[in-house]
């Protein structure tokens, strides 16, 4: 299948909380998102979490490659999560559950207390300028659901080009969670690489690697 053959189900008007094959549609702007139960596949020994997918290639890659993880890809830009579905669906991936939508939205009203073992977000929009920060992921709500969703030894990676988000992620998740490693410019073994990863690489730009345990893992 290509792309454009997954169509958005609904029009704006009539827009609502839906899960068709394997993907949870998350419309903006609904009046009521706390009554609906999108059953996701979280009773599962290993699951794992890519926020900001974009077109979906690193995470189709780690499905691939652990076929005993459920993964979820969660996507806002529908053109986007058209090419994550087409991939996921021409590889015959069993193990990736789409989430179309905002990720505020999934955290706010879907993802369970200690539901997460693994949480990586990769390159994550850096929104630099000042006066654009409070789009930015990892303000202190986000970081306390963080906290929340993640299992016992929950796990966060993002990965960045940005040096100053670097350092504001870090600001934020200091005291909730442990940095694993010291330099974060030595790469994650094994990490594998997405579409903006080669695109900033191929410009000669630092890519920032943070890797943090959820802070309950280092006092037991
Ligand atoms: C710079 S791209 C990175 C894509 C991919 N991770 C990669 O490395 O190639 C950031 C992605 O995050 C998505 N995104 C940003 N904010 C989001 C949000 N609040 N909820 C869901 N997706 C979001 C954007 O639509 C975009 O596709």
């Amino acid at each position: 299948m290509k792309p454009k053959d997954l169509t958005y189900p609904f029009s704006f008007k009539d827009r609502r909380l839906l899960v068709e094959n394997d993907v949870f549609y998350i419309p903006n702007y609904l009046s009521e998102y706390g009554e609906f139960d999108p059953q996701l596949p979280l009773d599962h020994p290993r699951v794992f979490i890519e926020f900001c997918s974009g077109n979906g290639e690193w995470i189709i890659q780690k499905a691939l490659e652990h076929p005993n993880i459920q993964f979820f890809a969660v996507e806002k830009l529908f053109l986007r999560v058209q090419k994550i579905y087409s991939k996921r669906e021409n590889l015959g991936i069993k193990n990736l559950f789409i989430v179309s939508g905002d990720i505020n939205l999934l955290l706010e009203h879907f993802l369970p207390t200690n539901s997460v073992d693994t949480l990586a977000i990769n390159f994550p929009d850096p929104w630099p300028k000042e006066r654009h920060s409070k789009n930015r992921l990892f303000h202190k709500n986000f970081v306390a659901h963080v906290q929340r969703i993640l299992k016992k030894r929950g796990a966060v990676f993002l990965v960045t080009d940005d040096t100053h988000f670097s350092a504001w992620v870090s600001q934020a998740m200091e005291g909730e969670f442990t940095l694993l490693k010291e330099d974060l410019k030595i790469p994650l073994e094994n990490y594998g690489s997405s579409f903006f990863q080669r695109l900033w690489e191929s410009k000669g730009k630092e890519i920032y690697y943070h890797h943090y345990a959820k802070r309950d893992l280092c006092s037991t």
